[in-house]
C-alpha cells in the first residue's frame, strides 16, 4: 500500500504503478504530458515535495509519502503570473513543453524568487524544448517571478491588428495545461491500439499467425493486410507505402506496420504484440543510394530504386566554368535527422456504426488524412470526419500518415473508439526524416567574385517510400544556387529509394542541405578572389529584377541585400566570425496548386474564421485573427477561430512550405473584406448567420517551364545570419537578419526565428541519426538536442520591405530561420582553426564531446 499526496490529495494506492500513467490515465492531470517515457524530455515533470523530477521514471513507491505537484495544483495567483508572463513573453508555440517548463521554474522560484539568467537556464536544462529556443522562455520566467515578487501588475496585452505582438490566442490553455492533445482525451470505454512492426528493414514476410494474440484476454482485435477493406498501399505523390504488410510481400523498413491490436488497456495491446508469430526471411537491406542505385540491386519498389530525377539546366554552365577566374569544387555530406517534435503521434478513432467514423488527430493537415482513411477503408468523404486537437510540434513530421489510418481501421472493426499513440521508440523509428544527401558543388566565379555557373549533383537518400521525396529533392535543386544571380547552371538531383527511414519534409524542406554546400563554396570561391565572405555574397545578391538560377526574376520585394547590410558591422568588427544567407519559397509553386481558403460566420455576434490550416505551433489562428482585426477594425475579444473539421472548415491546404500565413492569410483578409461590406450597413447582430468565403490561389509555372521568365513561386523570403564564436570555440552569438515581408506579428516572428536557429545549430554541431543496417539506433535523449544551456545570444532583426498587398506583405518565415545557421556555424569554424568541414555536424568542435 502507498500513500501519495497529489495536489493537496490523499491518493492511497494498493499497488505499485508508473507515476507519469497513474496521474494521466487515473487521475487525469493531463498537463503532465507524455513526450518520451524515458526521462530525457522533460514533458512530465512534477514537483515531487520541493524538487522538479521526471514522473515518468517514477513509481508509486519510489514516491510514497511525498507531496506531489501538478500544474493543476499551483495556487491561482501563480497559474495567473505564469499564464500572463508566458503569453506576453511569447513563450508558448506548440505548448507540449510548456507546463513542464513551468513547474521547473516554480521549483526554482520557490527557492529563488530573483534569479539570475544563468540560474533561469540551468533551472529548465532538463526540459526540451524544441520549438522556441529557449530565449522567450527564459524571459518569461523572469517576468513571473517580478511578478510574483509584487514588483510588476499583470498589464491588459495589446490590442490585435497588423504589426503588434498580440499574445496567442491559444496562450492560456497551452500554458495552463488545459488545451487538450489528442493523448489526452479519455472516452469511457475507449480501446487501446499498438502496432506490430517489421523486425528487419528487408525480409520476406513468409506467414503472419495471429490467433495466439486474438485469443488473448482483453484483445477486441488484431488485423492483417487482409483486413483493409479498401486501398492498402497509400502515398502523397505515389501510393507505395502499405498500410501493413501482407504475407508474401516484403518490408521495406523497420517502422513498416505488420499487424495492428486493439486491447481493453494500453498493456494489454502491447504484450498481445508479443504473441503474434511472423516467419521471416531475412533479406540483406540496401542502405545507402549507391548500393540501390547499382546494377545487380533488389528493386525496392517494382518500378525500381530510382524514385524521381530533376534537372535544371540554364546556360552553358561546363563552358562558363571553363572560362572562369576561379572554381571552387567540394563534395558534401549531410546526414539523416529526426523532428524530435515534443508529442509523439497519436490518434482517436470514434465509430459511429454506418454512418462513419470520426477520427482526432494533431497533424499538418485534417484533409490529406481524411483523403488517406477515405482510400483505406473505401468510404466516402461523408463518412469520415477529421478534427484536429493541438498539436504538439510537426516540422514536416506530421504531414503523412502514422496512426490516423491504423486506430481508424481498429476503430471500424471493434466498433468501439480507439485511441493509438505512438511511443517515443516507435516514432523515432516510423515518421519520415531530413533526407540525407550527397553533393558534388562546383561554383566559378570572374575575377572580380561575381559568380560563372555552378553545376551540382544532389543524390538523395529517400529510404522506403517516395513520402514528398521528389518535391523535397526539387526544392534542393532548384535553391542550390543560394541568394544570388547565376547566370549558368547545371543541376543534376536523384532521389533514391532505400531500406533505411523513409525522408520526407522536414522545416527546409532539402533547403539546409544544399545551402550548406552553397555558402561553404562562397566563402572558398571568397578567398580565391580574395575578397571578404561579405564581399562575395553582396556583390552576387539578387535584387529586384535579376534571373534566379531558375530562371524567375527576383520581385520588387527581394531584400536580400538589406539583410547584408544589417549583419554588415557585426560581421567586420568581430575577429571569430561566420556567415551564410539563405532563399527560401513560400507555397508549394512549381505549378502545383496551391490554395488557402478560410470561411468567416458571424455567430452569436462574433466573428467566428474557419479554416482547415493546421496551428503546429507557429501561430497561424493568432495571425489570423490579427489579419480579420485589421481588416474589419474588430477587437480581437469579438474574433474566433475554429479548430480544423474536414466538415465545418473549408479546405485550406496543408501546413508546408512556410504557405498558411501568406495564403490563409490572404484568404482570411479576402474574407474579411466581404464582411466588412456589409458591416458598413449592417450591425453584427443584424449578419448573424452570413457566411463569408476568402480564397487565395497562387498561380505559379512548373520548373523548366518554356514561359519567359516564368514564376515558379509566388514570394521567398530572404535572409542572412552571422554566428560569433568565443575564445573556446563555442557559439557565443547568432545575428540572424530576415527579409520577411511585413511582420504581422514581430514577438511570433522573433520565435520562429530563434526556434528555427536552435534546430540550425542542432544541425550544424550535434545532431544525429545513427543506423546500424538501415535500423534506428537513437534514442529521444541521445538525438543531440540542444537545451537551454547550450543555446547562445540571439539577435533577430527584422527586415520589411515588401509592399504587396497579399495578406498584408507577409512572406513565410518558418522555414528559412533554420536554413542558413549550419553553414554560417561551418564558416566561423573556419575562421577559427582554418578548417573547411564538408559533412555534418561539424567536425572537431567543443559540441561533439558534449554529447546531449
Ligand atoms: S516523458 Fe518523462 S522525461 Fe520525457
Ligand atoms: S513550445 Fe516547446 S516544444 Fe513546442
Amino acid at each position: 500500500m502507498f500513500t501519495l499526496d497529489i495536489n493537496g490529495t490523499t491518493c492511497p494506492l494498493k499497488e505499485d504503478v508508473n507515476l507519469l500513467d497513474f496521474l494521466r490515465d487515473e487521475l487525469k492531470l493531463t498537463s503532465v504530458k507524455n513526450g518520451c517515457s524515458e526521462g530525457a524530455c522533460g514533458a512530465c515533470t512534477v514537483l515531487v515535495d520541493d524538487k522538479a523530477m521526471r514522473a515518468c521514471v517514477l513509481t508509486a513507491a519510489k514516491v510514497d509519502g511525498r507531496k506531489i505537484t501538478t500544474l493543476e495544483g499551483l495556487a491561482d495567483r501563480e497559474k495567473e503570473a505564469y499564464a500572463w508572463a508566458f503569453a506576453e513573453a511569447g513563450a508558448v508555440q506548440c505548448g507540449f513543453c510548456t507546463p513542464g517548463m513551468i513547474i521547473s521554474a516554480k521549483a526554482l522560484l520557490d527557492k529563488n524568487p530573483d534569479p539570475q539568467a544563468g540560474e533561469i537556464k540551468k533551472a529548465i536544462r532538463g526540459n526540451i524544448c524544441r520549438c522556441t529556443g529557449y530565449i522567450k522562455i527564459e524571459q518569461a520566467i523572469a517576468l513571473a517571478a517580478k511578478v510574483l515578487r509584487g514588483e510588476m501588475q499583470i498589464r491588459a496585452s495589446v490590442r490585435a491588428g497588423i504589426g503588434t505582438s498580440m499574445p496567442r490566442v491559444d496562450a492560456r490553455e497551452k500554458i495552463l495545461g488545459t488545451g487538450q492533445y489528442v493523448d489526452d482525451i479519455h472516452i469511457k470505454d475507449m480501446l487501446y491500439g499498438a502496432v506490430l512492426r517489421a523486425k528487419y528493414p528487408r525480409a520476406l514476410v513468409k506467414r503472419i499467425d495471429v490467433s495466439a494474440a486474438r485469443a488473448c484476454p482483453g484483445v477486441e482485435a488484431v488485423l492483417t493486410a487482409e483486413d483493409v477493406p479498401g486501398e492498402r498501399y497509400w502515398g502523397f505523390i505515389i501510393k507505395d507505402w502499405p498500410v501493413l504488410v501482407a504475407a508474401g510481400e516484403e518490408t521495406r523498413y523497420v517502422g513498416d506496420a505488420v499487424a495492428l491490436v486493439a486491447a481493453r488497456s494500453r498493456k494489454i495491446a502491447r504484450d498481445a504484440l508479443a504473441l503474434i508469430k511472423v516467419d521471416y526471411e531475412e533479406l540483406e537491406p540496401l542502405t545507402t543510394a549507391g548500393l540501390a542505385l547499382s546494377n545487380s540491386a533488389p528493386r525496392i519498389h517494382s518500378k525500381g530504386n530510382l524514385l524521381s530525377t530533376t534537372r535544371i539546366n540554364r546556360g552553358n554552365a561546363v563552358e562558363a566554368l571553363a572560362k572562369s577566374a576561379h572554381v571552387v569544387t567540394n563534395h558534401y555530406v549531410t546526414p539523416v535527422t529526426e523532428h524530435a517534435f515534443m508529442e509523439p503521434e497519436s490518434a482517436l478513432a470514434v465509430p459511429h456504426g454506418d454512418d462513419g467514423i470520426t477520427v482526432y488527430v494533431a497533424s499538418q493537415s485534417v484533409y490529406e488524412d481524411r483523403n488517406g482513411i477515405m482510400s483505406i477503408l473505401g468510404w466516402p468523404a461523408e463518412k469520415v470526419r477529421v478534427i484536429s486537437r493541438r498539436v504538439g510540434g510537426a516540422f514536416g513530421g506530421k504531414e503523412d500518415l502514422s496512426v490516423q489510418h491504423h486506430a481508424a481501421l481498429l476503430a471500424v472493426k471493434t466498433q468501439k473508439p480507439v485511441k493509438l499513440t505512438l511511443t517515443r521508440r516507435e516514432s523515432i523509428l516510423v515518421h519520415p526524416k531530413r533526407h540525407a544527401m550527397d553533393l558534388e558543388l562546383s561554383t566559378g566565379c570572374d575575377g572580380d567574385g561575381r559568380i560563372t555557373a555552378i553545376i551540382a549533383r544532389i543524390v538523395a537518400d529517400t529510404g522506403a517510400y517516395a513520402s514528398l521525396g521528389p518535391p523535397v529533392l526539387q526544392r534542393a535543386c532548384t535553391h542550390i544556387g543560394g541568394p544570388y544571380h547565376v547566370p549558368n547552371a547545371d543541376i543534376t538531383g536523384l532521389c533514391v529509394y532505400t531500406n533505411n527511414p523513409p525522408a520526407g519534409a522536414f522545416r527546409g524542406f532539402g533547403v539546409p542541405q544544399v545551402c550548406f554546400a552553397c555558402e561553404t563554396n562562397m566563402d572558398l570561391l571568397a578567398e580565391k578572389a580574395d575578397i571578404s565572405p561579405w564581399e562575395i555574397r553582396y556583390r552576387n545578391a539578387l535584387e529586384p529584377g535579376i534571373a534566379m538560377a531558375t530562371g524567375q526574376i527576383a520581385g520588387p520585394d527581394t531584400a536580400i541585400k538589406e539583410t547584408l547590410l544589417a549583419v554588415k558591422e557585426i560581421y567586420q568588427t568581430n575577429p571569430v566570425v561566420g556567415i551564410a544567407s539563405a532563399i527560401k519559397n513560400t507555397g508549394l509553386g512549381v505549378g502545383v496548386p496551391d490554395t488557402g481558403r478560410v470561411k468567416i460566420e458571424v455567430r452569436n455576434g462574433k466573428v467566428l474564421v474557419l479554416t482547415s490550416a493546421a496551428c503546429v505551433g507557429q501561430g497561424v489562428a493568432t495571425i489570423l485573427t490579427q489579419v480579420v482585426s485589421e481588416t474589419t477594425g474588430l477587437p480581437a475579444e469579438e474574433i474566433e477561430v475554429g479548430a480544423p473539421d474536414t466538415f465545418l472548415t473549408p479546405d485550406a491546404g496543408t501546413t508546408t512550405a512556410s504557405r498558411q500565413t501568406l495564403f490563409t492569410g490572404e484568404a482570411a483578409r479576402r474574407a474579411a473584406l466581404l464582411l466588412v461590406e456589409d458591416m458598413r450597413r449592417f450591425s453584427l447582430t443584424q449578419l448573424e448567420g452570413k457566411e463569408y468565403l476568402g480564397e487565395y490561389t497562387g498561380e505559379t509555372d512548373p520548373l523548366n517551364s518554356a514561359k519567359r521568365d516564368p514564376v515558379n513561386h509566388v514570394a521567398f523570403s530572404y535572409a542572412t545570419q552571422v554566428v560569433v564564436l568565443d575564445d573556446q570555440g563555442r557559439v557565443k552569438r547568432v545575428t540572424a537578419a530576415h527579409d520577411i515581408g511585413r511582420a504581422i506579428n514581430p514577438r511570433a516572428v522573433e520565435g520562429q526565428i530563434e526556434g528555427g536557429i536552435a534546430m540550425g545549430l542542432g544541425y550544424a554541431l550535434r545532431e544525429k541519426f545513427p543506423l546500424e543496417k538501415g535500423v534506428p539506433t537513437a534514442r529521444f535523449g541521445t538525438l543531440g538536442l540542444f537545451r537551454s544551456t547550450d543555446m547562445p545570444e540571439v539577435e533577430v532583426i527584422l527586415i520589411e520591405k515588401n509592399s504587396s498587398s497579399l495578406a498584408y506583405g507577409a512572406k513565410g518565415v518558418g522555414e528559412i530561420a533554420t536554413v542558413p545557421t549550419a553553414p554560417a556555424v561551418g564558416s566561423a569554424y573556419r575562421r577559427y582553426d582554418g578548417k573547411a568541414r564538408f559533412s555534418l555536424p561539424l567536425a572537431d568542435t567543443p559540441y561533439q564531446k558534449d554529447g546531449s
